[in-house]
């Protein structure tokens, strides 16, 4: 059985490379013995050289975003090449904070085209930013995902997780949390998608993990009830008595 992605998104945060180290540490200690999960910690770019260093088994490291372009003069940019060299093998692309600074989804398409060029596994969000009751949020994530996932290839699917993240659920301000039977019918929806643009397999083989207020209290149920394949955690990443509960908590799910 895949293990499940658990996956750390700490945003602008924390502000000190001192308390960044500490966050990281405490990862340690929770995963040594946890073989059923695999980490990623998405940390600011600043951050990702000294975290580097402390090479914890079972957890890799991820940026929070990439260039559409490889090099040049794009004063502020980080590209995926700087990072496939760095060695770092994971970055989030299309996350709803990037989308609501002008990301669409062509230029989150030629975010993806570039990760795949450089070997990076994209963690590849979407989620519509309201529910309505004729189902139009259905039609807003099949086209985040007919676009995000233009000229992508079925081998290429590989190197890509899917994060289904409903804007109204992330955040301290979120409206309510997403219950995990809305998650279930959305990643089933996810893998409709994908069997229509590439085939069955495919579609089975993609993980589909779920972000927007994840706690410890809703780990368990997201991960039995929702069958989620792991998870994209903001604010509870942070704090890492609760980051390492859901890891235990995600451990012991099979
Ligand atoms: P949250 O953030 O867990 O703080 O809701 C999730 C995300 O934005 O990825």
């Amino acid at each position: 059985m895949a293990k499940k992605l658990i996956i750390a998104n700490w945003k602008m945060n924390p502000s000190s490379i001192k308390e960044a180290g500490q966050i990281f540490s405490s990862i340690s200690e929770v995963v040594k013995d946890s073989k059923n999960v695999f980490i990623v910690v998405c940390a600011p770019f600043i951050f990702l050289s000294d975290l580097k260093k402390k090479n914890i088994k079972k957890v890799s490291l991820g940026s929070q975003n990439i260039s559409i372009d490889n090099e040049g003069a794009y004063t502020g940019e980080i590209s995926a090449k700087m990072l496939k060299n760095f060695g770092i093998p994971y970055s989030i692309i299309g996350h709803s904070e990037r989308r609501a600074m002008g990301e669409n989804n062509e230029f989150v398409n030629k975010k993806i085209i570039m990760a795949l060029k450089n070997k990076i596994i994209s963690i590849l969000c979407v989620g519509e930013n309201e529910r309505d009751h004729n189902g139009f949020y259905l039609s807003f994530v099949k086209k985040q995902l007919h676009e995000g996932l233009a000229n992508v290839s079925k081998m290429q699917i590989k190197n890509i997780v899917i994060a289904y993240e409903p804007v109204w659920a992330i955040g301290k301000d979120a409206g309510r949390v997403a219950t995990p039977e809305e998650f279930l019918e959305m990643s089933i929806y996810i893998r409709k998608i994908i069997s229509d643009m590439y085939d069955f397999k495919t579609a089975h083989s993609v993980q589909i993990i779920y972000g927007g207020s994840v706690h410890p209290e809703n780990t368990e149920a997201f991960l039995s009830r929702g069958k989620s394949d792991g998870f994209l955690i903001g604010r509870d990443s942070l704090n890492p008595k609760k980051f390492g509960k859901i890891i235990s908590i995600t451990n012991k799910i099979k």
